[in-house]
């Protein structure tokens, strides 16, 4: 009970971050760093919690990889120069560690027996391909961690139980019709640093997931891609080349809590645009080029934080933020930042931030200059 314990103070040490993201960096940052302690914790967090494991292969005979180390069900091959996934794998094996080798190919047999990994590590290799059946023997399969390699497509037949994915930093262009077939419900996807273009999405690239986050910055997306999981809870497109926000872009991501368009080249926002997201806590407009404040905010009632910095904006109406009525808003702002913008700041008038919780939580400070 005290891993549980332990498991479950680390997760609300994740949400008490998340809850105060105006003093973050910014969103709940699904590092690249992958702690191996951290995870055995929330695996067996899972395990706890009731998906059964299959125990058909009794460990009466111990094996290990060459220059592995294997340790309650967890096996660590880290930086061992390997090219290929090693043999002897013990099939009761949890937790597969990979990392950093020089792994080229991932080859048909490569997991064959693996029916109880947990969590696959394979990020910093120098992956090319994963052969379209490499995968199938990993029926409980929850966290694949595959960044830092030369993928140039996502691997086919991904298990159905895949709740975590992470492929950043590979060469995927493409992303085909089909890829999540089967999967249905995943909590994380992050795909970013890859020079995928919005065209790169085919139609139906998402048929039939259900997704919380997905994480597509630094690719190569001249808009907001139309495709993806209505589902989405948080999306983050930073570090992009979107130049717009047409009326229709966010139609489809109605469930929005956090929306990630920093870093992009964003000139405007077609009013009505952020209409379709009723539910939207957090906006991060952040290093673009807006020369207006974006309309629509005054009538989103749960958003608690805005990040407009470093933009090209000129004056702040009244309203901007604010709705005229009492009462409409349903919760007030922690976070607004309008520094480094081309403001008069003199010439805002206070009642502008009238539905903000504090001053502290308007920042305007031009003082850096
Ligand atoms: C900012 O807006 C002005 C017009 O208001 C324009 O002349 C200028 O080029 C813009 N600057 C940037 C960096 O976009």
């Amino acid at each position: 009970m005290s891993v549980l314990l332990a498991a479950l103070l680390q997760l609300a040490a994740l949400q008490l971050s998340s809850a105060l993201p105006f003093q973050q960096r910014g969103f709940w940052d699904f590092g690249e760093d992958i702690d191996v302690r951290d995870l055995m914790m929330t695996m067996m967090k899972d395990q706890e919690e009731g998906s059964a494991f299959e125990d058909v292969y009794p460990p009466e005979t111990p094996t290990c990889p060459f220059g592995c180390t294997c340790h309650q069900k967890v096996v660590q091959c880290s930086d061992l120069g390997l090219i290929y996934v090693p043999p002897n794998i013990p099939p009761d094996t949890l937790l597969l560690d990979l990392q950093c080798n020089g792994i080229t190919e991932i080859r048909e047999g490569d997991f064959k027996g693996l029916t109880n990994l947990y969590a696959l590590i394979l990020r910093s290799n120098l992956i090319t391909r994963v052969n379209p059946r490499a995968f199938l023997p990993l029926k409980r399969l929850q966290k694949l961690y595959i960044s830092h390699n030369l993928l140039t497509s996502v691997p086919r037949n991904l298990p159905p139980s895949l709740v975590e994915m992470r492929i950043h930093d590979n060469r995927i262009r493409r992303v085909a019709a089909g890829t999540f077939n089967g999967l249905g419900n995943m909590h994380v996807i992050e795909m970013g640093r890859n020079p995928i273009h919005n065209s790169g999405f085919e139609p139906g690239a998402f048929t039939g997931l259900k997704l919380n986050y997905l994480r597509i910055s630094e690719a190569r997306l001249t808009g907001v891609p139309k495709d993806l999981p209505a589902s989405l809870h948080e999306l983050h497109l930073d570090h992009n080349e979107i130049q717009a926000i047409e009326l229709e872009d966010l139609s489809r991501y109605k469930q929005l809590h956090r929306l990630g368009l920093g870093f992009n080249h964003i000139l405007h926002i077609e009013r009505g645009a952020l209409s379709y997201l009723p539910n939207l806590r957090e906006l991060h407009l952040d290093h673009n080029r807006l020369s207006a404040v974006p309309s629509g905010l005054a009538n989103m009632k749960y958003l608690q934080v805005v990040y407009l910095h470093s933009n090209n904006i000129t004056s702040v109406g009244v309203n901007d933020f604010c709705p005229v009525g009492f009462g409409m808003k349903k919760v007030f702002y922690n976070g607004i930042s309008l520094f480094g913008n081309p403001i008069e700041f003199w010439e805002i008038q206070p009642a502008t931030f009238r539905c903000v919780s504090d001053h502290m939580a308007v920042q305007l400070g031009n003082h850096k200059k």
